[in-house]
């Protein structure tokens, strides 16, 4: 069976903080003006406790409902307290994101960081993911996703051709490519592609930040990306540009999922999504080699 479609939009904003930080009344209009924007969004059940999906529900109630067009996808994700990763789990994840976010479908539900759990276990009759198979089936969700980090797992569920869309994080950057035959094998299977975090966590935006895919950034790679800074320079390209755009530029994407804190921040990813990349960085990107280990499993 091919995959179901998946609606896109060429850059995603992710809410993995929406609510984790900032005043109440910030993170309000920071809610609106996500909602208001032609980008889709993406949230989990558990960013921010909940709370992520709390205030963007908060925002499509002050709105009145979502717009035509504007759309949602969210996460299944394991009890919090328990871990557990079953069938009821995933009916009750989902049910509470529905009441959250206060609509009656999702275009895109993902299975969400199961690492924990084995392969085996979440894939067996009348688990985690036969049950997101069966709410495809009666239309609660128009497709089902695999969302997370390790690329051995990752490239494991989308083999087993159960999913229609997947999302792997920080693993195809200007600083770390290791995703690529995952995201090959989901291209060739006709499945919709998401590649999160392609600022891997923020350092490729911010030269002050000393993590990589949240993770203490190793000695190499900090060497390397001094050299792809001078790179970036001697184009006259600012990195966070450069960073962006490797990804949404690359055939292996649908879509781009950026982490937006602020309103300022989502002010700053359209200025970066309009600036214009000279092919001859791209060229010179490729003189750099690949980059070292960045730490990512
Ligand atoms: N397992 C999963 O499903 C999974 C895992 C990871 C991510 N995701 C999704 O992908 C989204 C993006 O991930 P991410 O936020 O971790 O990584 P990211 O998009 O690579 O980095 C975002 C961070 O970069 C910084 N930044 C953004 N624009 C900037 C700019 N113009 N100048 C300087 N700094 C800038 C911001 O830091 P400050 O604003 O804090 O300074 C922001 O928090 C998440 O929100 C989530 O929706 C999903």
């Amino acid at each position: 069976m091919s995959p179901a479609a998946v609606p896109t939009t060429p850059l995603t904003l992710g809410t993995s903080f929406l609510g984790a930080r900032g005043d109440a009344a910030r993170t309000a209009e920071l809610a609106d003006r996500l909602l208001a924007s032609p980008h889709a969004i993406d949230t989990s059940n558990a960013y921010a406790g909940g709370r992520s999906e709390q205030h963007l529900g908060a925002a499509v109630h002050r709105a009145g409902g979502l717009r035509a067009g504007q759309i949602i996808y969210s996460k299944a994700d394991a009890d919090p307290r328990t871990g557990v990763f079953d069938r009821d789990r995933v009916l009750t994840s989902l049910e509470e994101s529905l009441h959250r976010l206060e609509v009656d479908h999702l275009p895109l539900y993902h299975l969400h960081d199961p690492q924990p759990r084995p392969v085996a276990e979440l894939m067996a009759p009348g688990g985690a993911v036969e049950t997101l198979v069966q709410l495809r089936e009666e239309g609660v969700v128009g497709a089902i996703g695999i969302a997370a980090g390790p690329r051995e797992m990752v490239h494991e569920y989308v083999r087993t051709g159960a999913f229609d869309a997947v999302l792997t994080h920080n693993r195809f950057t200007l600083a770390d490519r290791s995703a690529r035959p995952l995201m090959e094998t989901a291209r060739e299977q006709g499945m919709t592609v998401f590649n999160a975090a392609p600022f891997g966590g923020g350092v490729l935006a911010d030269p002050s930040k000393q993590e990589y895919g949240y993770r203490p950034l190793p000695e190499e790679l900090v060497r390397w990306i001094e050299r792809l800074r001078e790179l970036a320079r001697d184009h006259h390209v600012e990195l966070a540009a450069a960073a962006l755009h490797f990804s949404v530029r690359s055939d292996l994407v649908d879509s781009t999922v950026v982490g937006i804190t602020t309103t300022e921040r989502l002010r700053q990813l359209e200025r970066l999504a309009t600036s214009v990349v000279p092919d001859a960085f791209w060229s010179d990107l490729d003189g750099l080699g690949e980059p070292p280990a960045s730490g990512t499993d």
